[in-house]
């Protein structure tokens, strides 16, 4: 819909993947949408530093202690990804290198056994397809892997994306259209009668991953305004790329903690969880513990250099899902605290954000992740 003078104005605070989804779903339905980053270049946190998985089943189907809907938002967006990298592909004619699955969750121990036995039944709870797999079976579906691994499930519904590609591709898409702007900085925000605002803006979405409760409004922090998001924790994690070898692996594949995943010319191996850590500098022990963690899985990779090595923050939540929704009595909005889900969590993000800000709607689903559920536990 093309953007006229009456259109909301819409500023989005965060410019990593949820800011850009937001701007691009806002800008689709009309909306005037200013993306503020502080950073020199958008995109470049927790939406750079991820390996792009699209991983409903592994990451939220059997999950201890996650809030109880999060696979259905995982499993409602990863079916939204088919739409949203066309789009993004049709407008800016760079592929994301989009991939619908499936990956395989393989076991190398008794423990894990019994980890992929509970996935497999809380996916068979939910009537979500799999299939099991043998040792044998295993190494034939990617020959990458030991041929003393202890089987394997393997996951139609997880696929991946180049979360790399995406950023750029989604930058480049927002710059082409007149009615979004970046600005690199902060917005000065202020409060007014009790609300959020900022002058020339109709609506203020926060969308700055784990550092959503230190924006600054005003004197005060949004922390200091809106408590719950002070529980939103980060949790930094390391990651390493090695080269692509040519005879593979072709297939995403993950034990325990441990994930690969093949892109163009790289194979990224995560990831670490660190609670409360907020560094980013690399500790050289830990790229050791997981380069010999994926040489175990995949012995072929004692052929491949690594080629980069980083540490990224995830923005982790007591349930390990995000808060979407209106921000209390604020007059705001947030779309924070994605954790391990970010990318995969962009495009439904972005509809119910487009849903609540410009036509006032909240679907049963959203209203699930409203912030609000971590309002008594902060008051
Ligand atoms: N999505 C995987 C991770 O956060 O490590």
């Amino acid at each position: 819909m093309s953007p006229s003078l009456s259109s909301p104005r819409i500023a989005i605070i965060g410019a990593g993947i949820i800011g850009l989804s937001c701007a691009w779903e806002l800008a689709k339905r009309g909306a005037h949408v200013t993306l503020f980053d502080s950073g020199f270049y958008p995109g470049r946190g927790a939406s750079w530093a991820a390996a792009g998985m699209l991983a409903p089943a592994y990451e939220a189907a059997g999950e201890p202690g996650a809030h109880p809907r999060l696979f259905d938002l995982c499993l409602k967006s990863a079916g939204q990804w088919i739409d949203m990298s066309g789009a993004i592909a049709a407008v800016t004619k760079r592929d994301v290198l989009h991939s619908i699955g499936p990956s395989l969750a393989v076991a190398q121990t008794a423990e894990d056994r019994m980890q992929l036995a509970g996935l497999a039944e809380a996916l068979n709870v939910r009537k979500i397809p799999f299939d099991v797999l043998s040792p044998g079976e295993a190494v034939e579906a990617e020959p990458c892997l030991r041929v003393g691994n202890k089987g394997a499930l393997r996951l139609p519904t997880d696929g991946q994306v180049d979360n790399r590609l995406l950023v750029e591709a989604l930058i480049r898409a927002l710059e082409s259209q007149e009615q979004v702007v970046f600005v690199t900085g902060t917005a000065p925000l202020a409060i007014a009668q009790g609300k959020i605002v900022l002058a020339g803006f109709d609506h203020v979405i926060f969308a700055a991953g784990w550092e959503t409760a230190s924006v600054r409004v005003g004197d005060a922090t949004l922390g200091d305004i809106a408590p719950m998001l002070r529980k939103i924790e980060p949790v930094a994690g390391h990651m390493l790329a090695f080269n692509r070898l040519p005879d593979g692996p072709e297939m995403t594949v993950r034990s325990g903690a441990l994930y690969i995943v093949p892109k163009a010319g790289r194979l990224i191996v995560g990831a670490t969880v660190e609670p409360g850590e907020t560094s980013t500098r690399i500790d050289s022990n830990a790229i050791n513990r997981l380069e010999a963690a994926a040489h175990a899985l995949c012995p072929m990779l004692k052929r491949a250099t690594i080629i980069e090595a980083w540490r990224g923050i995830r923005p982790g939540t007591p349930d390990h899902a995000p808060m979407i929704g209106a921000l209390g009595e604020t007059g705001a909005f947030v779309a924070a605290g994605h954790y391990r889900n970010g990318i995969l969590l962009a495009p439904i993000t972005a509809q119910i954000m487009a849903d609540s800000v410009l036509d006032g709607k909240t679907s049963e689903l959203a209203a699930a992740f409203s912030p609000a559920r971590f309002a008594a536990a902060t008051a």
